[in-house]
């Protein structure tokens, strides 16, 4: 990794970088979120008729999910792409709920306006967490609900060291992910520092379920690539100076990878531990 590479890594990525990859993670990524979703909405007791928050929204992660369990929901996201998919998936469905371009570390929103303020894979990675988090606590009204969903210990991220041992297998010196200062995607990775975190944003009773798991299936090299190019600007600035060849040579390692670990006998699985924190305003 070049040092400016390692640099936006523990930085955050620009508005643009997202941008440029709303299309795939609307594509690859958000499909297989749902079940995660219902579980931070559920332990968060939204119910039909509340208004709920999503901040971070993506193509809408917790927002859609949300408004389809009856909720008015407001989803924002700095990313113009990614709120023009949520707003589009919102008309095809007809569902109650608004995209709105805004930047978590400033909300545009009046103090105690939601029932429930929730963001999942979004503030978990924004390089000013606390203030974020007290943005979320803000507009939520006194006795509703703040949560946030984050990817629990690194190292049980299954597909990035699957990813990272394809790529090191055509590229031998490939650095990977820094592990003495890993990205801010894994600023909350340990249960404690998140229940602290919200504790500090001005939450009570804050509880961490580390019971749940990101589960994904993949059939194929090109779905794993898609996969981690779509879901993150990180793994598409670590491999951003390969060539093609190099590409689809790691395609097909991960091809042969996929199948060894599927047994030859449909897709293969991935998972990654999470830390769903909830606190009450
Ligand atoms: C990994 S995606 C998660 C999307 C969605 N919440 C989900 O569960 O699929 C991270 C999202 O955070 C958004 N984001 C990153 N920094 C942000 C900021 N400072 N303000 C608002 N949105 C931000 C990105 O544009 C991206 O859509």
């Amino acid at each position: 990794m070049t040092d400016m590479q390692h640099e936006t890594t523990r930085q955050g990525f620009p508005v643009e970088a997202w941008d440029a990859i709303a299309a795939l993670y609307d594509e690859h990524v958000a499909p297989g979120e749902s079940d995660l979703a219902l579980a931070g909405l559920r332990l968060a007791g939204v119910r039909k008729g509340d208004t709920f928050l999503d901040v971070a929204t993506g193509p809408g992660g917790l927002g859609l999910p949300a408004a389809r369990l009856g909720a008015k929901v407001l989803a924002v996201d700095w990313a113009p792409g990614m709120i023009e998919r949520f707003n589009a998936h919102v008309a095809a469905e007809g569902l109650d709920a608004e995209g709105r371009v805004m930047e978590c570390h400033r909300l545009d929103i009046a103090d105690d306006t939601y029932d429930v303020t929730g963001s999942q894979f979004g503030v978990m990675l924004v390089p000013d967490q606390a203030r974020a988090l007290r943005e979320m606590v803000r507009v939520t009204k006194p006795g509703g609900r703040v949560f946030l969903t984050a990817y629990g210990n690194p190292d049980e991220f299954e597909a990035l060291h699957f990813f990272v041992s394809a790529v090191r297998a055509v590229v031998p010196e490939f650095e990977g992910i820094p592990e003495d200062e890993p990205p801010l995607e894994f600023q909350v990775s340990d249960p404690e520092v998140l229940r602290r975190r919200l504790t500090d944003a001005g939450l009570k009773d804050v509880t961490v379920d580390t019971s749940h798991h990101e589960r994904i299936e993949v059939l194929s090299g090109q779905q794993l690539w898609d996969w981690c190019i779509g879901g993150n600007p990180i793994p598409g600035a670590l491999v951003a100076d390969f060539t093609d060849e190099q590409r689809e040579d790691i395609i097909r390692v991960l091809d042969g990878m996929i199948r060894e670990r599927s047994a030859h006998n449909g897709p293969a699985v991935f998972t990654a531990p999470l830390n769903i924190g909830v606190g009450t305003k």
